[in-house]
């Protein structure tokens, strides 16, 4: 088979041990394979390179994607899709990989129903793809969110401050909870929480009065202006309060094994999908065990955050 591979979307870390493994996998069962560069944008404009063993060396280990991404909110238009598809037939390309999230998961089904054959491979930091019980580059970025906040927790205690620490996840709480949890901390905030202004500064200010040398408050972002919320913390509850954005810095960074393990399986499972005909899927695992889901079905899923770890938040925290 002919068959492309793209990135699109946010970065996470896990992108290019992906690609090399869909490549590895593809030329090891003597395809051809296709990189091609920022995402539906570089379809679009045919930046398609085929790919040797030597194109996918060294990169494992490395965060971002050496064939870049971009998000192209115009792949909406039938236009410009039908754009992407006349690169692909001009490069004979028949199958697509879409290493991604939603957004890039929505362009894959869209360009299935027109007919191209192509496989979707949930990565994003955000964990939010509810085909798979994890994405690639997730348990890096939990990682990286663990150690910011030790660091923060380290602080603060010596302080004695309250920390707020908005962490990324855009529509998904799975950053948060983990982290908060992983962390220890006293309030973990997240879109299924919700922010509950006046009892976070109640109980705030009960924790100060018992004594307690600092509290921990994880959020996700969009839910609040967390230096807005500082103040508040601040002025209410006898806490001196800092808010740190951890940002941009959880998408980068080498992938932890376990984001290496799914980016190979994932990989290669998504080359015999293809021979064995099966396409306009999402891949994914659940309970350990590989699956893949129509990407109809995986998008319209539900991602809410593990239920009960939100219980367990309730006993511990
Ligand atoms: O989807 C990954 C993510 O990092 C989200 O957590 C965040 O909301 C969004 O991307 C930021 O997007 P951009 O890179 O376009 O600013």
């Amino acid at each position: 088979m002919r068959i492309g591979v793209l990135t699109s979307g946010g970065d996470a870390p896990g992108m290019n041990a992906t690609i090399r493994a869909v490549v590895r996998a593809a030329l090891a069962n003597k395809d051809q394979i296709f990189g091609i560069y920022d995402g539906y944008k570089g379809l679009v404009e045919g930046k398609i390179q085929e790919f040797t063993r030597k194109d996918v060396s060294e990169i494992l280990n490395k965060g971002g994607t050496i064939l870049g991404t971009a998000r192209l909110p115009e792949f909406e238009y039938e236009s410009v899709r039908k754009l992407a598809i006349k690169q692909l037939q001009k490069n004979d390309i028949e199958a697509l990989i879409c290493i991604g999230g939603d957004g890039t998961y929505t362009g894959a089904l869209r360009l299935h129903e027109m007919g191209i054959k192509t496989i979707g491979i949930p990565c994003t930091i955000d964990n939010d793809i509810a085909s798979s019980e994890y994405t690639i580059g997730f348990s890096t970025a939990l990682n990286t969110a663990c150690d910011a906040i030790d660091r923060l927790r380290d602080t603060s205690s010596s302080h004695q401050r309250c920390s707020i620490i908005e962490v990324m996840g855009r529509e998904c709480g799975d950053l948060a909870l983990y982290s908060g949890i992983c962390c220890g901390a006293e309030y973990i905030i997240t879109n299924e929480t919700g922010l509950d202004k006046d009892r976070l500064l109640k109980d705030l200010k009960d924790n100060r009065l018992a004594g307690r040398r600092h509290a921990i408050v994880v959020i996700s972002e969009n839910l609040a202006d967390v230096y807005q919320l500082a103040k508040e913390v601040e002025d209410y509850s006898g806490y001196e309060c800092r808010a740190t954005i951890l940002g941009y810095v959880q998408r980068g960074g080498a992938p932890t094994p376990e984001d290496r393990l799914l980016a190979a399986r994932l990989g290669k499972y998504s080359i015999d999908l293809l021979h064995e005909g099966i396409t306009g899927v999402a891949v994914g695992v659940v309970k350990n065990e590989l699956q893949y889901t129509p990407i109809e079905e995986a998008l319209a899923m539900n991602n809410s955050s593990n239920e009960e770890l939100h219980k367990l938040v309730q006993k511990i925290s």
